[in-house]
């Protein structure tokens, strides 16, 4: 059997889960084991971001949230940052091009303001030229799962101060659509390629009952059987939420 057709059969055999989530990680690391510089890295990443998202789309994921940029990531070289930002708005152009086809809703999770005019531009025409789709692609940029929460705080506080509501009125669930998430289901499965085990301030709220997998892959690197390797190490779990399993 071709890879093709044994990937084909895996992805029949499993369901995959609801929402995937993605660290886009090792891109700096991808380009510097081939002398290049790290924007060919970002460069070679995004090619994975259409790729995979494109897959995800096709094996049935109905929201796929991936971490493009972090509140933290400004501490990188301008020239670094502007790389970035130039890949972030040239897929947005193709995204919008494309929008008809794909069919997927775009959304942003993180402070859009810092952007350039031009960027935020393009991220607004996504979002409004595609809020009816059904598949959901959220992109964090600019997020910090910190920064998400402080917000969230901040708006219930002027609320209350503001004699909307009261303190003891807050529960999980109304906290939980101030975040840039509202409305959308916890990821059930966080997956974060480049080796590194730790979580660089993503989705700090929604991953309470995620499942975790890591992998040494670099993003670039990453395909479609890695993503199958992720979501079956995904169906060997046993997802408890605090609870026993009978
Ligand atoms: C992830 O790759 C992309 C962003 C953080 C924007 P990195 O640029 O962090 O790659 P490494 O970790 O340096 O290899
Ligand atoms: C996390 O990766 C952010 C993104 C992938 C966008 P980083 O490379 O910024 O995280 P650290 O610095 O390794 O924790
Ligand atoms: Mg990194």
């Amino acid at each position: 059997m071709g890879l093709f057709a044994k990937q084909k059969a895996e992805q029949q055999a499993l369901s995959v889960p609801q929402h995937i989530a993605i660290i886009m990680d090792g891109n700096g690391r991808w380009a510097q084991k081939r002398g290049l510089p790290r924007t060919a890295g970002h460069a070679a990443g995004c090619e994975t971001f259409r790729r995979i998202s494109n897959y995800c789309r096709e094996i049935g994921v109905k929201y796929f949230t991936v971490y493009a940029f972090s509140t933290e990531n400004w501490k990188r070289s301008q020239e670094e940052v502007s790389a970035i930002m130039n890949l972030m708005e040239q897929y947005l152009r193709e995204a919008i091009r494309d929008m008809q086809k794909n069919r997927v809703k775009i959304c942003f999770f993180g402070d859009l303001s810092r952007l350039s005019p031009e960027l935020r531009a393009l991220a607004e025409d996504a979002v409004n030229q595609s809020h009816d789709f059904e598949i959901q692609a959220n992109i964090c940029l600019n997020y910090g799962g910190r920064d998400e929460i402080v917000r969230a705080a901040r708006v219930f506080a002027q609320e209350c101060a503001d004699g909307k509501r009261k303190p003891e009125e807050l529960t999980e669930e109304l906290f939980s659509q101030n975040l840039y998430s509202a409305g959308v289901p916890d990821p059930d499965l966080i997956i974060r390629p480049s080796g590194e085990v730790r979580i660089s301030n993503f989705l700090l709220w929604q991953s309470a009952y995620a499942e975790y997998y890591f992998t040494d892959v670099l993003w670039p690197d990453f395909d479609e059987a890695e993503l199958l390797r992720a979501i079956e190490s995904y169906h060997g779990r046993s997802r408890r939420f605090g609870g026993v399993k009978k």
